[in-house]
């Protein structure tokens, strides 16, 4: 079995005016997650920026962070074992007209709309998680390396 994992989600503007954020939640529990804590919250542009930092310059950033501040977002911590790919899966591809096709019942076939609007953030590796969980969540304690117990026996 594969460690016990956190990632972080976002349920984007579209989705949470859409009052999608509990049916994405349930979802989650369906799929073995736990919420470990939820977070509604308003970016500001300069958060916004900050949190997409990777994709300045491509052609899409701009209209990325007016939407990622267009309203209220909801930032979750889920606990699952393989939680980063678990949840990038049933997120689905990036653009949900691609999901619609390819995996029509990930949360981005269900919810999204188009290529930016697409309801549904999720952590893409380890250290991107460990970095967007701090972002949103600076005040939790992260879990020990999965190697600390074997360390502190040792
Ligand atoms: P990316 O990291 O490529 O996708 P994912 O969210 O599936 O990991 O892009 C981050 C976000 O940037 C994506 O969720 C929506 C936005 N985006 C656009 O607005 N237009 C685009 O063409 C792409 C690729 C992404």
């Amino acid at each position: 079995m594969g460690a016990l994992l956190r990632t972080l989600a976002i349920v984007k503007p579209d989705a949470v005016r859409a009052g999608r954020t509990l049916d994405i939640r349930q979802r989650a529990e369906l799929e073995g997650f736990t919420v470990l804590a939820q977070q509604h919250i308003q970016l500001t542009r300069e958060r916004a920026e900050a949190f997409y930092a990777d994709h300045v310059g491509k052609l899409w950033y701009p209209d990325l962070v007016a939407y990622m501040t267009s309203s209220p977002i909801v930032a979750l911590v889920l606990a699952r074992v393989d939680a980063i790919r678990a949840w990038r899966q049933l997120c689905g591809p990036t653009n949900p007209v691609t999901a619609r096709r390819e995996n029509p019942h990930c949360l981005r076939a269900m919810f999204g709309t188009d290529g930016t609007r697409n309801a549904v953030h999720g952590s893409d590796c380890a250290s991107a998680a460990a970095r967007e969980l701090r972002f949103f969540f600076p005040q939790m304690v992260p879990p020990p390396p999965p190697d600390a117990d074997a360390a502190s026996l040792a």
